[in-house]
């Protein structure tokens, strides 16, 4: 899922894509109770920059996923340094 149509448009022209079903929202469009794993790639999770955003969210992935299910998702550790310098590599 993504709220952004031309980044559906991408993923859907790719090799395999018929075998997915894409939604265009965000994590409180999720069907409840309808997932064994929630993914979240492609520094997603930066996009929530308050906690209440943050918050939303994960209770919104939180009603999509049923008992035992999973969340996964990256993040940054801003006392990182990756190559170049550069603060904030993934964790
Ligand atoms: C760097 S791209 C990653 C694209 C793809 N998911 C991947 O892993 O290659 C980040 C994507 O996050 C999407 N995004 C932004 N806000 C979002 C949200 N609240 N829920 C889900 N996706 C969101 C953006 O529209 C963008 O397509």
């Amino acid at each position: 899922m993504d709220p952004a149509a031309a980044s559906l448009d991408v993923a859907r022209s790719k090799a395999g894509a018929a075998a997915v079903t894409w939604i265009h929202g965000d994590a409180t469009d999720l069907p409840e109770s309808s997932a064994d794993l929630a993914v979240m790639t492609g520094n997603v999770a930066q996009v929530f920059i308050t906690d209440d955003d943050w918050s939303r969210t994960l209770l919104a992935i939180r009603a999509a996923l049923r008992p035992g299910a999973h969340l996964v998702f990256e993040t940054r550790r801003p006392e990182r340094r990756g190559r170049n310098g550069a603060r904030g590599t993934s964790a």
